[in-house]
């Protein structure tokens, strides 16, 4: 089992395998261009599997697979499948902007994948492009039905920015509940590799805007998900709220997130990280989960975006995934 410094079991694994992306959105990625990780620094995905086969030996029963954009990794599915044969009843899922999984979907579901969580954060196409920086929303669209065809179970993420998108939360949340998909709002994470003047919405204000149609009820966090679950008292539709302003999801944390080159993050909003690709690539496991060991006995108690002020993050969502 996998206990962290502060008591705190740790059984979920986020894995980005790649910072690279296809989109630009601005909560992200920095307005000036700047030059990737170079691809021989990433961690291949064999190596990258002799550390999730000790992670599950471990403890670890559920793994999402995170970017970047992860479906710009060649042989994406036979990952997968390399996963869910060794532990088919872990629980798997992914993170992604859904614009590559028209094609893909059907190959990723057969290798293994059961769940993803697909960012839409406007249905107007012009407002996805300023977000995303390209003309990505029918692509988005069509990968969202790809993902449904295929027997996916789908949720969205939608991240509301002050003048840009917040007047679409009541049409996304509308939208996904038409398609019987659960929606998740996120608070915007300040981080210095966004693009500046960016403001988003507090939990509350959120909420302000659906209850000013609908009359909300709340339901709770289940287990350790940072989501809490509010429901509409008219059909029972069920969406959820991702406010780490409050950070009180942070005392139930259950998550460490491995990066594409190999360095653990005990934490979404620190820069501290220790690398396992040595170890892996030499074939020191026992070094690698010594290391795991020692980053959850390090792992911070709770982030530091605060309700007060909004403290900026150094640590990039592109390598991390969220
Ligand atoms: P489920 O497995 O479906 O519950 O998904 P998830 O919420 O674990 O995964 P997802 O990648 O969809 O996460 C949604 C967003 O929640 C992320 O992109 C982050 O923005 C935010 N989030 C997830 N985990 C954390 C966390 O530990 N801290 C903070 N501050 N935000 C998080
Ligand atoms: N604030 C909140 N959520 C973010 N994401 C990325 N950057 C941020 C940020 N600064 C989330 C998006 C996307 C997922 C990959 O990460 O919701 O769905
Ligand atoms: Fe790419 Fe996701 Fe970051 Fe958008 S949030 S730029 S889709 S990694």
């Amino acid at each position: 089992m996998l206990i962290d410094g502060h008591g705190r079991r740790v059984n979920y694994l986020r894995i980005s395998l790649t910072e690279r992306c296809n989109f630009r959105c601005r909560y992200c990625m920095p307005e000036k261009p700047f030059s990737w990780v170079p691809r021989e620094n990433l961690l291949s995905f064999e190596d990258l599997f002799k550390f999730v086969r000790v992670a599950i030996d471990h403890g670890i029963e559920k793994i999402r697979l995170t970017g970047g954009e992860p479906t710009l990794r060649a042989d994406l599915d036979k990952f997968i499948k390399m996963i869910s044969d060794y532990k088919p009843d872990i629980d798997l899922a992914m993170t992604t902007n859904g614009y590559l999984l028209k094609e893909i979907a059907g190959d990723l579901r057969r290798a293994g994948l059961r769940r993803l969580n697909i960012s839409l954060d406007s249905l107007d196409p012009s407002t996805a492009a300023l977000i995303a920086g390209r003309d990505v929303l029918s692509n988005v669209l069509a990968g969202i039905e790809a993902a449904l065809r295929e027997g996916f179970k789908v949720k969205i993420n939608m991240v509301p920015l002050k003048g840009i998108n917040d007047h679409e939360i009541v049409d996304i949340l509308e939208w996904s509940r038409e398609r019987g998909i659960q929606v998740r709002f996120i608070e915007y994470m300040e981080n210095v590799h966004a693009q500046s003047s960016l403001q988003g919405l507090h939990g509350r204000e959120i909420l302000e805007r659906i209850r000013e149609r609908y009359r909300v009820e709340k339901i709770g966090r289940q287990g350790s998900s940072p989501a809490f679950l509010y429901r509409l008292a008219e059909d029972g539709y069920t969406f959820g709220l991702i406010d780490p302003h409050k950070h009180d999801f942070c005392e139930s944390c259950n998550r460490i997130r491995l990066t594409a080159e190999g360095y653990l993050i005990p934490c979404l909003y620190f820069d501290e990280a220790m690398s396992i690709k040595e170890a892996v690539e030499a074939g020191d496991i026992d070094g690698a989960v010594e290391i795991l060991r020692q980053v959850l006995a390090n792992k911070p108690k709770e982030n530091r975006w605060s309700e007060e002020r909004s403290e900026l993050s150094n640590r990039a969502f592109y390598e991390t995934g969220g």
